[in-house]
């Protein structure tokens, strides 16, 4: 039977090692979050990597068969590559500089070196996965250059790419002393998917400069072949959160809350760890919104949960002593013995628990400086069933093309955020069901499963014209 190959460096499931023992848990992120709604059927299997270290042949047999056993195949990377190709080159070198901060970018010969060579390492692992028919579905830039290097060994294979962060402006590429070859690697695919109109038309810019291959109606010639260039913004499995927002643990989660909160006001923040989502910013908004309508105070809370992530990558490090430093500020300034301006949670969660966070928030603050998409805002909005609520969502966020509904705002103005926070304090409840029930409409129906149905029809149709036109 026929089956599609999902390829991303991690995994949807992570395995911890807790006291000699390893335990799985789903893992954060909108990849793995995203598409963890759909790897399962058929034969379908996920490649990639389970976020351990492991150095006992014996104990990598044991994740290997435990993942096996729900559809993944774990790629292992030595304890140099997490170091090199994770944390370097993937996350120091093209994270910062697809996200606009280029003051954040290393560039090591070394890094890139061990970027290739991981690219090639999971080059054999799908090969070993998968039939010259079946498809070949690959996610994000940690595996830029993943589809050229199948491509070498499997000329007519059917290559699906899709990006799941923003792609810059040329004059960021530029920048990379590997941009060539990266952008080559990419065109090994047969269809190359973004999130908006605004990445893709970045990519095809910096193709046309780098490499002086120009687009046609989205179609570019590589070498003999055609390949598709698109927008498809992602969505989420909208009756999941829906329904675990309705869940009996949900509600009862936000009843315990709620009791501990009494008539607090919620607004609520949720990311990874991570410079790009404008966490500090956002807490500035909250103490000037404080500041300057001191009738809040004692009547509004702002839960923030910052999950884990990269820490071992220096600025991950930095922004976590920040916030530490600022809540800490925020709270000793504002707080009294009943009420605490920030609840502050350094963790992740379980859906459940997410969802009662959603369910309880009235306000939602998606303040980055730069996301790909954001699925957290369109997870808010799947759950809000009494269509109350309202959302606060960066300009520079992919969520933002769609959901024009949101109070959109600019996230480095952290004056214009604070009145933000106050108008949506004080909206009626008519106008917050208004904008609600249009933003649910259209992410229900946007949902995962037609993204991802619209993605592989696509990549089918691709194929076939290139058959026709051969
Ligand atoms: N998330 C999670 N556990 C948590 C907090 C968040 O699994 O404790 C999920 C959240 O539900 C969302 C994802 O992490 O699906 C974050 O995706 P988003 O697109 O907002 O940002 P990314 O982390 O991909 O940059
Ligand atoms: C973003 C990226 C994903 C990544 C996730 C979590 O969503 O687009 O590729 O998996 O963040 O980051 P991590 O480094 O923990 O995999």
């Amino acid at each position: 039977m026929l089956k599609t190959i999902i390829v991303s460096n991690r995994l949807p499931t992570k395995v911890l090692r807790a006291d000699d023992s390893l335990t799985f848990q789903p893992s954060e992120g909108g990849l793995a979050t995203g598409l963890g709604s759909i790897y399962r059927r058929g034969d379908n299997v996920w490649v990639g990597w389970p976020g351990l270290f492991v150095n006992d042949p014996a104990e990598e047999q044991y994740v290997t068969e435990q993942l096996q056993a729900d559809s993944m195949a774990p790629v292992f990377l030595t304890e140099a590559e997490i170091r090199d190709y994770y944390e370097g080159f993937s996350n120091s070198t093209l994270w910062p500089t697809f996200h606009y901060f280029t003051q954040f970018a290393t560039y090591e010969q070394s890094h890139w070196e061990a970027y290739v060579a991981v690219n090639e390492k999971f080059c054999q692992a799908v090969l070993a996965q998968s039939g010259p028919d079946d498809t070949i579905w690959i996610h994000d830039y940690q595996l830029l250059l993943l589809p050229e290097m199948l491509r070498r060994t499997r000329p007519e294979a059917s290559i699906g790419f899709f990006l799941h962060i923003p792609f810059p402006s040329y004059e960021l590429i530029r920048v990379l002393p590997w941009a060539a070859e990266l952008l080559r690697g990419v065109l090994g695919a047969d269809l190359i998917g973004f999130h908006t109109f605004g990445y893709m038309r970045h990519f095809l810019s910096a193709v046309s400069h780098t490499l002086g291959i120009t687009a046609h109606n989205g179609q570019l010639e590589v070498g003999q072949r055609a390949v598709r260039v698109d927008a498809f913004p992602m969505g989420i499995d909208y009756e999941r959160y829906a329904q675990a927002a309705a869940s009996e643990a949900a509600q009862a989660h936000e009843r315990t809350y709620r009791e501990a909160l009494r008539d607090t006001r919620v607004i609520l923040s949720i990311d990874r760890l991570d410079y790009t989502k404008g966490i500090a910013q956002r807490l500035r908004a909250f103490e000037l919104l404080l500041e300057r309508y001191p009738e809040w105070r004692e009547q509004v809370s702002l839960i923030m949960l910052v999950v884990p992530s990269r820490d071992q990558v220096a600025q991950y490090a930095a922004l976590k002593e920040e916030i530490d430093e600022l809540t800490g500020r925020i709270n000793s300034r504002y707080r009294t013995i009943s009420w605490n301006p920030i609840q502050y949670f350094y963790r992740s969660l379980p859906l459940e628990e997410l969802a009662s966070l959603y369910r309880l928030a009235e306000v939602a603050l998606v303040t980055p400086m730069r996301d790909g998409m954001n699925l957290v805002a369109k997870e808010f909005i799947a759950s809000k069933a009494d269509q109350r609520g309202v959302l606060i969502l960066s300009e520079r966020a992919g969520a933002a093309r769609e959901l024009s509904d949101a109070l959109i705002i600019n996230p480095t103005d952290t004056s214009r955020l604070a009145e933000a926070l106050h108008d949506a304090l004080v909206m009626p409840e008519d106008e917050q069901r208004q904008r609600m029930a249009a933003m649910q409409a259209l992410v229900e129906r946007y949902n995962i499963f037609s993204w991802t149905k619209l993605f592989l029809n696509q990549l089918a149709y691709t194929k076939i014209k290139q058959q026709t036109l051969a």
